[in-house]
């Protein structure tokens, strides 16, 4: 099987491997139980030595996510890596930010956040902005001439916005270089209502948030053994039990690629798909397992076969 070849972020960004690291639970102790328990500082710099290694160096980050706590880890690590890394961040509408202006104060506190000078990707994180489309990539626009960031992205907009906003900013010289939705086996809303192929028309990279299900995909959650806190109103036994003929296919199919996990073939169905899935990672082990999505492709038959078992889910 041949293995993946880098992709760029929207067109002309930088080049990336099509597998990222999404770092919501670094930092978040509220839906994720950082600083809770075994989960500390210790396992999140493991999971970044361990990605690096295996050089997965694009990382997602948001200033909501632990309230901006997310940014501080993430910014110390890639610091100190010395490393040169894909790094995003993304600013959250509230209701009060309703200048054009609030978008290049609000990466200014990231940037101080990440300790970074500037970043590659800047995203909006949700379209429920006060302002308009048009104007929000005004905005978005204005941090890139400012050389605050390298591109602008959006999150969660679908198709219609996604090309007003790719749109706006033709007319400032600039092209949208992504939208982040979630997608998965256990989601595939970007195909049906056709963002997935909006995207591949316009050169624009979907990057695919909660890509293992928040965990679902991995197969450790089962009915007998459902996820604790906040993900239990989600993922109810019943559900869990609906999913457990797809985790089976999973399984089968990874048998045939040298024993691959559910996990990892719930990451590799994405790429196959076209999109940059940005899993998140707890530990060291979780980012292994993780990364060793990358490097063999499935055939068209068994891309089929989880496009049939996953169907209605
Ligand atoms: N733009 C948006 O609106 C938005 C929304 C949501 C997420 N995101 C982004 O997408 C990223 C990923 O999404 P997500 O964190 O919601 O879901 P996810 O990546 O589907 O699941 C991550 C969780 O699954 C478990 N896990 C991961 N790899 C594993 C492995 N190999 N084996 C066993 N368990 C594993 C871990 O939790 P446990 O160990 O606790 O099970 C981990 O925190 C986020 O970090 C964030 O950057 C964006």
């Amino acid at each position: 099987m041949s293995n993946h070849s880098a992709v760029t972020l929207g067109s002309g960004g930088p080049s990336i491997q099509p597998l990222g690291v999404g770092t919501w639970s670094w930092g978040d102790s509220f839906f994720w139980g950082y600083g809770r328990g075994t989960y500390t500082d210790v396992d999140i710099q493991a999971a970044f030595d361990v990605c690096l290694d295996a050089g997965v160096a694009f990382f997602d980050t948001a200033e909501v996510y632990g309230l901006g706590r997310s940014e501080k880890i993430l910014g110390k690590l890639v610091r100190h890596s010395g490393k040169n890394l894909v790094v995003t961040t993304k600013f959250f509408p509230f209701p009060w930010r309703f200048t054009r202006g609030s978008v290049k104060r609000t990466l200014r506190y990231s940037l101080n956040r990440l300790g970074l000078a500037s970043i590659d990707l800047y995203q909006v994180h949700w379209p429920f902005h006060p302002i308009s489309i048009e104007m929000m990539m005004d905005g978005m626009a204005d941090v890139v001439d400012a050389g605050l960031a390298r591109a602008v992205g959006v999150s969660n907009y679908s198709p219609d916005q996604m090309r007003r906003a790719h749109a706006a900013l033709l007319k400032r010289g600039l092209r949208l270089a992504s939208n982040q939705v979630e997608y998965s086996l256990l989601n595939r809303g970007p195909e049906r209502s056709g963002l997935l192929r909006a995207c591949a028309e316009l050169g624009i990279t979907l990057i695919a948030y909660s890509p293992i299900g928040m965990g679902m995909l991995t197969g450790k959650y089962t009915p007998d053994n459902p996820p604790q806190g906040t993900r239990s109103a989600r993922f109810s036994r019943a559900y869990l039990a609906r999913i457990q003929p797809l985790i089976q296919t999973m399984r089968a199919i990874g048998e045939q690629h040298g024993g691959k996990t559910p996990s990892q073939v719930a990451l590799n169905w994405l790429i196959g798909k076209g999109a940059v899935p940005i899993p998140g990672a707890k530990n060291a082990r979780q980012a292994q397992e993780n990364a060793g999505a990358l490097g063999w492709a499935m055939t068209g038959d068994e891309m089929a076969e989880l496009d049939r078992a996953s169907e209605g889910l």
